[in-house]
């Protein structure tokens, strides 16, 4: 088990000596360690099972800490940073030497972030270099918001976890990237399309796939619960699995009333409030041994969109 706790300077102990630790973060909780220090990646890699091809995002401070790190900080990029940082925003740069490549599977970009939670941002000014941090769950599992959750799936591997409370975003950072004009969204997340383009003009979005994802997180069935689930009108569903022993995920609307195998994502219909409870009730609905879980999508605007990508991954087909 881990030691659960908001200690900065005990969490600081554990990096500085090349072990990697739970920390929270506005988005999501994160699996952090030295960026600079191999040792302390690979163990991040080893803990989370995760794939030596699927690079990891680098967390700073500051906008200044982050151009120590990059080669290029193009304009777009600057204006997005300027406006969304800290925040729920991540930007593929390309990086300096000094970022090992085993952060950056061999590629010649970093992803880079400054995220945006009061513990985390003070334990980023206590250490002196920056955190390579994925999301803090065994690789293609639903990512954490609680310190609990952590401890239930990586508390063997881990020796401290930096109790944040809930995380308020809910869902990862949205990333984008940038190809000679064209700026790209890889992955929807906490910032919107809508306020991204307020600020850059239109962009590209980057639709996921699994036959030649461009990352490892764009693999259709990432971010998935153990559980089955089916995505379409509510219903219709719980009919054609009548007999089943089904749960519901639904976006504003109480199905059955009373029935403990429901999670109403936002009783008032807000989008921003249904991807905080997103991946908690994915969880919770995952924990209760149901045969499947029917879901219904979220209207498509704001972060509706991301909580559509992060649902149709899960119900994307495993073999
Ligand atoms: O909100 C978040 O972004 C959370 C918190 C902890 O910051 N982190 C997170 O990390 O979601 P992770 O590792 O689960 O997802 C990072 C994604 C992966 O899909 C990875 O493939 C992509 O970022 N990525 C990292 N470096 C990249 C690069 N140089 N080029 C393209 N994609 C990259
Ligand atoms: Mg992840």
């Amino acid at each position: 088990m881990a030691i659960v706790g908001k200690d900065i300077l005990r969490a600081k102990e554990f990096l500085d000596i090349s072990e990697v630790i739970a920390i929270p973060t506005e988005t999501v909780y994160g699996l952090a360690g030295n960026c600079l220090d191999t040792k302390a990646i690979t163990r991040i890699f080893e803990a989370k099972q995760r794939p030596y091809f699927d690079p990891l995002i680098a967390h700073f401070s500051s906008i200044s800490q982050v151009k120590k790190f990059v080669r290029e900080f193009p304009e777009s990029a600057e204006k997005l940073a300027k406006k969304f940082w800290p925040g729920p925003l991540t930007l593929i740069l390309k990086k300096k030497d000094i970022i090992p490549d085993l952060v950056t599977s061999g590629l010649d970009t970093v992803a880079v972030r400054v995220p945006n939670h009061p513990l985390t941002l003070k334990l980023l000014k206590t250490v002196k270099y920056p955190l390579a941090a994925p999301s803090a769950n065994p690789f293609g599992y639903v990512s954490p918001t609680e310190a609990f959750h952590v401890q239930a799936q990586l508390g063997e591997q881990i020796d401290y976890i930096l109790d944040g409370g809930s995380c308020q975003v809910g869902i990862e950072s949205t990333i984008i990237s940038f190809n000679n004009r064209d700026i790209v969204i890889n992955r929807l997340g906490g910032v919107s399309l809508e306020e991204v383009e307020k600020v850059v003009g239109k962009v590209k979005i980057n639709a996921f796939s699994n036959s030649k994802p461009m990352a490892p997180g764009m693999l259709s069935n990432h971010y998935a619960p153990l559980t089955k689930i089916v995505i379409g009108d509510i219903e219709k569903l719980a009919k054609e699995n009548e007999g089943m022993n089904y749960g519901i995920l639904s976006f504003q609307k109480m199905y059955i009333k009373g029935d403990s195998r429901q999670y109403v994502l936002s009783e008032d219909g807000d989008v921003n409030e249904a991807a905080a409870n997103l991946f908690s009730a994915l969880r919770k609905l995952d924990n209760l041994e149901l045969d499947v879980i029917i879901a219904e999508l979220v209207p498509e605007y704001g972060l509706g969109r991301a909580i559509n990508d992060r649902l149709t991954r899960a119900a994307a087909k495993r073999d």
